[in-house]
């Protein structure tokens, strides 16, 4: 069985034989940025866009990216080499580093990184069939903050809490609320609405990962000429919406079709929804080669 593998600055291990040192500051405070992209066809897609955004969220947190981007990138080539036919999941992380225990940043001057391969986990087939459901929640996250605002940082403690919330409540999803009540983004995910044929996503604002998906799926609706509005959005622009989707590297293009125990339209995907997952996978088709 495929297993994947692991690099630990330069290193390639197996996965069950990975170590960090306890007095990382990424274990210790979660002090580190972090990406996760996946192949198609054993290509990465996207990843030179994800490891910019990873350099700029070092760059947030005042991390020195240990080595350029280039050089990431070959490190997740030999990683994915090393791991083998099939298709993967592809986390790299840079963490602070190594130092005392202390919560001064300055204190660590050696960042680790680490590229983690794994075989990938996709989600049932029946929710981009039927659509999947979310809740609105609160939820208050370090990237909240405009100090760290736009940064990938992966203290995801909120966000984890918020999907166990959603689980419960039977949904696959949370919609993060900000503090004027406005839609943010899912706990792993970027939001979409359609109303009367406009696209709507919430704008760019501190609290928003502005996604790499976003940005693709935004390319396709200015490709094919359909309009879009990058705005604030409220609960009733979702609950009262004819389509809504939500995004990211993972789960690509899923429908959503209901929001808190609402049905959103007539409760099914919308042409729309599915026009877009299309254009996607077209764009995915187009950036590495597979047939998707
Ligand atoms: C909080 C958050 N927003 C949005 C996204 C979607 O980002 P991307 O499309 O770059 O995967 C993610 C991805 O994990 C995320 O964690």
């Amino acid at each position: 069985m495929a297993t994947g593998k692991v690099c630990i600055d330069g290193e390639i291990v197996d996965t069950a034989e990975a170590r960090v040192p306890v007095l990382d500051r990424g274990f210790l405070y979660g002090d580190s940025v972090f990406e996760v992209y996946r192949t198609y066809g054993g290509v990465p897609f996207a990843e030179k866009e994800h490891l910019e955004r990873l350099s700029r969220s070092a760059d947030c947190l005042m991390i020195s990216m240990p080595v350029s981007i280039d050089a990431l990138a070959s490190e997740v080539r030999a990683t994915l080499a090393a791991a083998g036919e099939g298709e993967w999941y592809v986390r790299v992380m840079i963490t602070r580093g190594t130092g005392p225990l202390t919560y001064d940043p300055t204190t660590a001057s050696s960042p680790l990184r680490v590229i983690i391969v794994a075989p990938i986990t996709p989600y049932p087939r029946e929710l981009y069939e039927h659509g999947a459901s979310v809740v609105l929640l609160n939820a208050s996250r370090p990237t909240d903050d405009a100090r760290a605002a736009g940064a990938k940082a992966s203290n995801y403690l909120a966000n984890l809490l918020a999907v166990h919330e959603a689980k419960q409540k039977g949904a696959q999803e949370a919609i993060v609320l900000g503090r004027r009540g406005q839609l943010l983004e899912g706990a792993s995910s970027n939001l979409f609405v359609v109303k009367d044929g406009v696209i709507r996503t919430p704008k760019p604002e501190p609290g928003i990962l502005v996604g790499i998906t976003r940005a693709t799926v935004l390319e396709v609706c200015a490709r094919e000429g359909l309009t879009v509005e990058e705005t604030e959005l409220h609960p009733p622009d979702l609950y009262d919406a004819d389509e809504a989707f939500i995004t990211s590297s993972i789960r690509e293009v899923m429908p959503v079709v209901v929001a808190d125990g609402r049905s959103i339209g007539d409760g099914t995907p919308g042409p729309l929804t599915k026009r877009l997952r299309r254009g996607y996978l077209g764009a995915v088709a187009a950036g590495t080669g597979a047939a998707v």
